[in-house]
């Protein structure tokens, strides 16, 4: 069964809510996602392995713990952009390899434009970026285009769903958890989810 979490937590539906509004302008659109994006690595990455780690305090020696593994954040651009910077605050080894899909507004089809993954797949977790997972077209193809270079554990990570993506994704990739700040209801006729957000790029960056 996939695994899909919705993250119930009330300083996520607060500051989702905020972000949703139309009135909310790019500056604080921006602000908004890069919190949520750091609510949703912590509930996202509760079960990352640790390693012992031996550290002295001022007062005394003590086996700590560290994350030993090779995390890869890998955003969607455009709008994958404004969840990079927040997480790299909390996991500054984490490394980036961006990938640039849009989707095709005739067929809803994602269209890949970059693809910026080296040759030797050596990481131990991607963490897939994108606020919006509306067909599950681009969430799908990017976990296509990362299975093909070799990772092994891969989680996608998204502010807003809706069923038809969540289905999409799951479908294609059972084995990739999906992270959300909420399940919405539905997509309208032109692939937008309802109720939604609008266009997630264009609210980031101030080109609606
Ligand atoms: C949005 C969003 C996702 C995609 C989701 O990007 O950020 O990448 O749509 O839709 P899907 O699940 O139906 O594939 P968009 O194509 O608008 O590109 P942009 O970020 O460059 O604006
Ligand atoms: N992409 C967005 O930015 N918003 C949607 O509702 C669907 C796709």
């Amino acid at each position: 069964m996939p695994e899909v979490h919705v993250s119930p937590h009330p300083l996520v539906q607060h500051k989702l809510t905020l972000l949703r509004r139309s009135m909310t302008e790019p500056k604080k659109f921006r602000e908004l996602v890069r919190e949520l994006a750091q609510f949703l690595l912590y509930e996202a990455t509760l079960d990352l392995p640790l390693t012992p780690l031996e550290i002295t305090t001022p007062l005394a020696s003590l086996m700590g713990s560290e994350i030993g593994a090779q995390i890869g954040l890998v955003p969607i651009l455009r709008a994958g952009l404004g969840m990079v910077d927040p997480i790299l605050e909390l996991i500054p080894t984490a490394r980036v390899w961006h990938l640039g899909l849009y989707r095709d507004h005739a067929t809803l089809e994602p269209v890949t434009y970059y693809n910026k993954l080296p040759a030797e797949a050596n990481t131990d977790l991607c963490l897939v970026l994108d606020p919006m997972l509306a067909t599950g077209g681009s969430a799908t193809m990017a976990v296509d285009i990362l299975k093909k270079w070799g990772a092994k554990r891969i989680k996608f990570l998204g502010l807003i769903a809706a069923p038809e993506g969540v289905e999409t994704l799951s479908k294609a990739h059972p084995d990739v958890p999906i992270h959300l700040a909420a399940l919405d209801d539905h997509l309208n006729d032109i692939g937008y989810i309802v109720p939604g957000l609008g266009d997630a790029g264009d609210r980031q960056f101030g080109t609606g």
